[in-house]
């Protein structure tokens, strides 16, 4: 079965810390299907554009600051029932309150600086994956 699927991206301190292999040994021992996988250095506009439903937050500028600061990895993920099962793999915002054997427990370094994104919905999901992804780099 092809199940649903969630849109990721390793964070930038974490591509720069040596994590991504890691983190993507962690999400397919969990039984997701990468569908699609690149390297980028999203621009001040794409993260802005990307996190703008974060706008109006106090932490938005850093935010954007911080994604476009250095390379990303953004991933397709296929599972059933993948957005909350991600969510439940990638565990917290704040890793002081993610689960034990989450990515952010084990790789996140602040509320900010939390190792990965997972997408909060469905919807959203296919918003975010055709945000980064054509149809020709999706397998
Ligand atoms: P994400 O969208 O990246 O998967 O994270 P999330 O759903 O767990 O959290 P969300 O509320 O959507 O926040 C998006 C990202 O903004 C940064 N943030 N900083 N300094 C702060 O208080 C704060 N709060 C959020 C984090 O990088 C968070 O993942
Ligand atoms: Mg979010």
């Amino acid at each position: 079965m092809a199940g649903t699927i969630t849109y990721t991206m390793v964070k930038p301190e974490a591509v720069a810390a040596g994590h991504t292999g890691h983190i993507l040994g962690m999400i397919t021992d969990a039984g997701f299907r990468i569908v699609g996988l690149k390297k980028l250095h999203l621009s001040a506009e794409q993260a802005g554009e990307f996190y703008e439903v974060h706008k109006e937050r106090p932490f938005y500028g850093e935010l954007v600051e911080y994604m476009s600061g250095a390379p990303i990895v953004a991933a397709i993920l296929e599972k059933e029932n993948a957005v909350e099962d991600y969510r439940t793999l990638i565990g917290a915002t704040n890793p002081a309150d993610a689960a034990e054997g989450t990515i952010r427990k084990r790789f996140a370094k602040s509320i900010g600086e939390n190792a990965v994104h997972g997408s909060d919905s469905d919807e959203n999901a296919q918003i975010e994956a055709n945000f980064f992804f054509s149809r020709f780099e999706r397998f």
